[in-house]
């Protein structure tokens, strides 16, 4: 009988940032391959119409409301999943994104940066990942096995204009995401993987406004992107899944310490 690699029937999947854009096309994914999923947010509202889609298409799925960046919140529902799923196999952790008042505008320079946004978005992107990993870890030593997924950025590689805080937090996962690696594989042993992808530039309600004007055409930042990815188009949120299913299933058992780019292209171009 042939052997499913990338089988994910019965993980159980903690998933936070599942409702956003990227997080609901993945979340749909992973129950539509026989994964349970637990999903971590904020909004109770958008947490039950993500069950509800989960749910009609057949899938399992429960929510637990949480703030990523409040340990209290964190730990709560930690203790909730515990006592209702016993063990957890795989942690992606996608809550994340940039604030307008983290951005440095063009007619604007770095003394302008606005001290609290850039907390703010420090805190969401790495302590929002870094909580939910040392909440949820204990019980994957229970289990003897654990596979942690962070969400990270092309923006960590190759720092952008005007985001100085969201690439300064996602260079900062990709570096935990390595050390945490390294530290999990030779304290705990090979079952214990960290690993995360890198998404280029997705057109989503976040960068709308900044990469499209109103009718849809591109805008100078937009036109510099896409000239710069050698695919030349955004990327779309199903662009992510096959990444994603294989960092998820024991076919990347092996895999550890890695940050997959899914980017069109876009960090192996020089310009030239
Ligand atoms: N959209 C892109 O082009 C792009 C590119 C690279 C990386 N990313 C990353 O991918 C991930 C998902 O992005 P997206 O475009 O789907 O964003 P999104 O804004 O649509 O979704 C973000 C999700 O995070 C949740 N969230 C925000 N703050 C939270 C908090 N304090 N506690 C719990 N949940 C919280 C939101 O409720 C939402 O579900 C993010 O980490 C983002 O930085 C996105």
């Amino acid at each position: 009988m042939a052997i499913n690699l990338f089988d994910l029937s019965n993980k159980k999947i903690v998933f936070s940032g599942a409702t956003g854009v990227l997080g609901k096309a993945m979340s749909l994914h992973l129950a539509s391959q026989g994964a349970e999923l637990l999903i971590l947010g904020r909004n109770a509202t958008k947490i039950n119409e993500l069950l509800h889609e989960i749910k009609k298409q057949g899938g399992t799925a429960s929510g637990y409301t949480c703030d990523v960046t409040d340990w209290n919140n964190v730990c709560q529902a930690t203790e909730k999943i515990k006592s209702q799923h016993q063990s957890i196999d795989v942690l992606i952790n996608a809550a994340g994104g940039n604030m307008p008042g983290a951005v440095v505008r063009p007619d604007q320079n770095f003394l302008d940066l606005d001290l609290a946004s850039l907390r703010q978005v420090m805190d969401l992107n790495y302590m929002g990942t870094v909580l939910p990993i040392k909440a949820f870890l204990p019980l994957m030593l229970e289990n003897k096995k654990g596979n942690i997924l962070n969400i990270s950025s092309m923006a960590a590689t190759r720092p952008m204009t005007r985001v100085m805080g969201y690439a300064s937090a996602k260079a900062a996962i990709d570096n935990m995401t390595k050390w945490l690696a390294v530290e999990l594989a030779t304290k705990h042993g090979p079952q214990f993987r960290v690993n995360a992808i890198a998404p280029g530039f997705f057109l989503t309600e976040q960068n709308r406004t900044l990469l499209t004007e109103e009718d849809g055409s591109l805008t100078k930042r937009g036109n510099q992107i896409i000239t710069h990815t050698p695919m030349s188009r955004f990327g779309k949120p199903e662009d992510l899944l096959g990444t994603l299913q294989w960092l998820c299933s024991d076919a990347s058992n092996f895999v550890t310490g890695t940050i997959v780019e899914v980017d069109g292209g876009f960090s192996a171009y020089s310009g030239v």
